[in-house]
């Protein structure tokens, strides 16, 4: 028996990377996941491999329509998520900037998804799970939320650590009304969206070496702390974050 046996669970951006690693370590644990992604082929492709515990739900986060359709769908069908892995998020390499350099554009896309998209998806759930009852949240923050992580990264960095103050604030709102909501902090993680670090030897040795574990994060990594943060072993966690960054913030 999993640790998320009848529960249902929705994780955003779940077509690869951390995304991908949480969804299927949930469909392990006996959850019911909805891999939902902009991508939609690739969660089709992602959902198909997990069997039939998986579901694929094409979804642009920073589309407040499609997110609201989204959970119509997914509540029609009964696959109302208990949990939701509010999880998708952006970091333009090579067009964020330090302040004076950066083009609104860019600073537009990069909230618009991470921050906007993030509050949207938590407003569906929560809006989802109050009838029910209540469910839990997990968002996934940055240690660019607290640390100077990197002189070009002002949009990626403010995105992130306004998602820490949003999972702050939800938590707070909703805590007497069943919904738990924690932010879960990853460091450096090997995935498709930090290729331009991972390509790049020099930055990347410099990286891994202020981690003080010694090596880079997995997507794997990450799964394991987001299983106890959506499973009943979390019922009394919320409103706080979670780092699982090989002592990188802490130490
Ligand atoms: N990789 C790291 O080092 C690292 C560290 C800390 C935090 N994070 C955060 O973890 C989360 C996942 O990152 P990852 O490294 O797995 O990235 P990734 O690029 O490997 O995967 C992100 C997924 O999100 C999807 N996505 C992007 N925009 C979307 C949108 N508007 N709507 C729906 N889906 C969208 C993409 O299609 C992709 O499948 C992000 O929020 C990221 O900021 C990553």
């Amino acid at each position: 028996m999993g640790q998320l046996t009848d529960k249902t669970a929705l994780v955003t951006g779940a077509a690869k990377g951390i995304g991908l690693a949480v969804a299927s370590r949930f469909v392990r644990e006996g959850a019911r996941v909805v891999l939902a992604d902009r991508d939609v082929d690739a969660a089709t492709t992602a959902a198909s491999a997990l069997g039939a515990h998986a579901r694929a739900q094409g979804m642009d986060i920073s589309d407040e329509a499609a997110v609201a359709a989204g959970f119509a769908e997914l509540e029609a069908a009964g696959w109302a998520p208990d949990v939701v892995v509010a999880n998708a998020g952006v970091q333009l390499f090579g067009q964020d900037a330090p302040a004076a350099d950066l083009e609104l554009d860019v600073w537009r896309r990069t909230l618009d998804v991470n921050l906007t998209g993030t509050f949207l998806t938590v407003k569906h759930a929560v809006r989802s799970m109050l009838p029910r009852g209540g469910g839990a949240i997990i968002l996934t923050g940055s240690p660019t939320a607290v640390n100077g992580e990197g002189r070009d990264f002002t949009a990626y960095s403010a995105s992130k650590a306004a998602i820490h103050g949003l999972g702050r604030t939800v938590a707070a709102a909703y805590a007497d009304r069943g919904i738990r909501v924690n932010t879960v902090q990853p460091a450096y993680t090997e995935t498709p969206l930090v290729a331009a670090i991972t390509d790049d030897p020099q930055a990347r040795a410099a990286i891994v070496g202020r981690i003080p574990i010694g090596r880079a994060g997995t997507p794997d990594d990450v799964a394991g702390i987001m299983v106890y943060l959506a499973s009943d072993d979390g019922a009394f966690a919320t409103g706080a974050v979670f780092q699982v960054d090989g002592g990188m913030t802490s130490l």
